[in-house]
């Protein structure tokens, strides 16, 4: 028997089907989306790091970088590709002492030379395992695009974004080297200044990065923090130690 579909519930599925419409035919046509399936990388995200990176020259060989909220892991090819190129003409030592250490809620598929975890940042025993992952070592690089799967509803989307950013920030300032940088994804809207504001607090110096590849009609925005404030660095026993 068929049933009719109330106006309401009609309109929104014809709303909601040109919205996909939209979205597929935009994603089609990205020349981001083109380059990376050329170029093998796994999503158009690459490119928003590459850009960050050739603009501040942030991750070099050698390196030990974190990348929070990794998955599928298209940054994670990108510094794997720059800290340990597969050409062997190029010397061995650029792969030496370089880790890369990722962390996802989801599964991701391994990627050469990365060290994957899969956890929730907010778990305190997953941010325990990344800890000791790094067997004593600092970052150099602790990157975070994490975001949160969005509800819908505006005000609780926001405070999990905004947690997100905070857990990066409080990791970040916790292990980086004290020429190291953060890397993280913050959206324009009620929690921004706010987080500016902490960058601030903690960093010798903050950058605002817009990549080409972040498309404009996104609130998504980057904040680098560099040279992290060691007066404010927690301890992870919960103090605080100057140092
Ligand atoms: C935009 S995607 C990252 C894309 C990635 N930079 C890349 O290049 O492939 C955001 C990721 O954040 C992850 N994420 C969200 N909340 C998280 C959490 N609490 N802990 C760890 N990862 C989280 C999601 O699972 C998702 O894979």
């Amino acid at each position: 028997m068929s049933r009719k579909l109330p106006l309401f519930k009609m309109k929104s599925i014809v709303k909601s089907s040109r919205v996909n419409r939209a979205w597929l035919n935009d994603h089609v046509n990205d020349p981001y989306v083109k380059q990376a399936q050329k170029e093998g990388y796994r999503a158009r995200a690459a490119y928003k790091l590459k850009e960050i990176d050739e603009t501040l020259h942030l991750i070099r060989p050698g390196h030990l970088v974190v990348d929070l909220g990794a998955a599928p892991g298209a940054w994670c090819q990108y510094v794997s590709r720059k800290l340990m190129p597969k050409t062997p003409t190029l010397p061995t030592t650029a792969r030496a002492g370089s880790r890369i250490i990722a962390l996802d809620i989801l599964p991701m598929v391994a990627i050469d030379g990365v060290e994957i975890i899969q956890g929730d940042i907010g778990d305190l025993r997953v941010t325990a395992l990344l800890a000791e992952q790094l067997q004593g070592q600092r970052a150099d690089v602790v990157l975070s695009d994490m975001a949160p799967n969005l509800s819908g509803h505006g005000a609780v989307d926001a405070a999990r974004i905004e947690s997100l950013v905070e857990l990066a920030l409080d990791f970040a300032l916790m292990h980086l080297k004290p020429d190291g940088a953060l890397v993280a994804k913050v959206f324009h809207g009620s929690s921004y200044d706010d987080l500016f504001r902490r960058f601030q607090e903690g960093f010798g110096a903050v950058k605002r990065i817009k990549p080409k590849a972040s498309r404009d009609k996104s609130a998504e925005t980057y904040l680098v923090g560099l040279r992290p404030q060691f007066p404010h660095r927690h301890r992870l026993d919960g103090g605080v130690s100057p140092l």
